[in-house]
């Protein structure tokens, strides 16, 4: 049954319907045969309606056989066996055959829910009522004799035709056994297949719709960075000028300002600022995506780099009542990058923790030398090893609100803030890690939040001293 491609179920239960030769087991068909022959001794075969003999139990009568070594005989012989090859009984009818010899044959039809789905043929056998040769065998030709004639269709089967019935209904009830175990194998195989087709057409359907999303997104990323970068760059141009002449107006060189006008233009010349920072941000950061942000390559001392931030924040600091303390390892060699770029990291993370550290609080800025694995390479197909290269680790640790470990990933995207009083209260665009990260990783450095014990955040950045991107 292998060999046989399997079917739909639509095929199987709607079109022409399963045929005998997927139902039915070969070898089991053969060997119920096989059984029935043994037990009754009468010659049987089972055809399909298509493809001919399935299984049999017979061998071609010695009578046969004698009649074919004459001319007449044999044409006689071929005559009766197409005969019964051509009967073709329409359900439930069973037809009996004469054969010339007065032989019998019995053709049954196999039947699978009323339909015709091939043929079982008993025969040939001798009724008992058939006891003298019939004398027109012996004018088929003068050399055939009487007496062998007799001798040899004495050596067929004799059975009455009922009980030739009686074992085609017997054989006919076994087939329908065999029949049902196998279409319940050819449909349940038949389903198998047809959900598995139907999910994998499923899959690649969903496939498809998928990559199409995701070409469109990555098409409306490319269009969103580069508005974001026409549109910041044209209004920094506008808004320097209001800064500018917001920042004249405040020191009086355009006459001496009355009363709250003094206080309103420096709203607007502070405003004006944060606004500036915000459009910077935003710069930086379609500049960092598309990778178009130009960097310089420097000999850069992350300690004093850190140190001179620490400088400059400390006054703020102590208005909010927050300690900073800097502790930097002796002799840590330079490395390269760009110093305002990495300012601008040191810088980020230093305001971060300040900003989400309520007073009485402690910010710790620490330097010291480590190694970081460099990721494997290629570069113009020479594969480089992954290895443990030299770097410098700055840890800025808060004793601040800390972050929960959810958050910890997600404080990186663009424009995220994590939903609390203190950063609706702070301010703030949440585009100062994403920027971070991505001059970081521009520096083939990485970043990581670790939670401060016993309270508060801690922002770990190692930087290898030399690395590919800027060399
Ligand atoms: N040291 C910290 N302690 C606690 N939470 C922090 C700390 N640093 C960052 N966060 C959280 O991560 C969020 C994202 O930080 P990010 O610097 O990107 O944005 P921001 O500081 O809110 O705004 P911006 O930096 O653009 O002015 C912050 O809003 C805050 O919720
Ligand atoms: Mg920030």
């Amino acid at each position: 049954m292998s060999s046989i491609p399997v079917r739909t179920v639509d095929d199987l239960t709607l079109g022409e319907g399963a045929r005998l030769d997927e139902l039915a087991d070969r070898q089991a068909l053969r060997e119920m045969v096989a059984s029935f022959h043994e037990l009754f001794r009468v010659p049987m075969r089972v055809y399909d309606e298509r493809s001919g003999l399935l299984a049999d139990a017979a061998t071609t009568p010695a009578v046969y056989r004698y009649l074919s070594e004459f001319p007449n005989g044999r044409q006689a012989v071929d005559a009766i066996i197409s005969e019964i090859s051509l009967i073709k009984p329409t359900p439930p009818e069973e037809i009996t055959k004469q054969c010339f010899t007065g032989a019998v044959y019995r053709v049954a039809p196999i039947t699978l829910d009323g339909r015709r789905i091939g043929r079982l043929v008993l025969g040939p056998f001798l009724p008992p009522s058939v006891r003298k040769v019939d004398r027109r065998l012996l004018q088929l030709d003068p050399r055939i004799t009487l007496e062998r004639l007799k001798e040899l269709l004495a050596e067929l089967p004799r059975a009455r035709e009922e009980t030739v019935a009686q074992i085609s209904r017997h054989l006919q009830r076994s087939l329908d056994l065999i029949l049902f175990s196998g279409q319940k194998t050819l449909l349940t195989t038949a389903m198998h297949l047809a959900s598995v087709r139907e999910s994998f057409r499923d899959l690649k359907e969903k496939n498809e719709q998928l990559q199409s999303a995701y070409d469109r997104l990555k098409e409306l990323d490319r269009l969103k960075s580069s508005f974001l970068a026409t549109v910041s760059h044209e209004l920094r141009t506008p808004l320097t000028s209001i800064i500018g002449y917001s920042e004249m107006l405040a020191q009086g060189i355009a006459g001496e300002l009355l009363g709250e006008q003094q206080q309103f233009v420096e709203t607007i010349h502070e405003k004006g600022e944060q606004l500036l920072e915000m459009i910077t941000g935003l710069l930086d950061m379609s500049k960092l995506e598309s990778g178009t942000l130009s960097m310089r390559k420097e000999e850069v001392h992350v300690g004093e780099l850190i140190q001179d931030i620490v400088e400059t924040m400390t006054p703020m600091a102590m208005k909010k009542g927050v300690r900073m303390t800097v502790k930097i390892a002796p002799g840590l060699p330079t490395l390269s990058g760009d110093a305002t770029r990495l300012r601008q990291v040191f810088t980020n993370l230093a305001d971060n923790a300040l900003k989400f550290t309520p007073e009485n609080g402690e910010i710790l800025l620490s330097v010291e030398m480590t190694q970081m694995r460099t990721a494997p390479d290629d570069t113009e197909g020479l594969v480089l090893l992954s290895m443990e290269a030299p770097a410098v680790k700055a840890v800025i640790a808060d004793s601040g609100i800390g972050i929960a470990d959810d958050e910890k990933a997600r404080v990186f995207d663009a424009f995220y803030q994590v939903d609390s009083g203190t950063t609706r209260r702070s301010g703030g665009t949440g585009l100062g890690l994403s920027i971070v990260k991505r001059l970081v990783e521009a520096h083939e450095g990485t970043i990581e939040i670790v939670d401060n014990v016993p309270s508060g955040a801690a922002f770990v950045v190692t930087l290898p001293l030399r690395h590919l991107s800027l060399s």
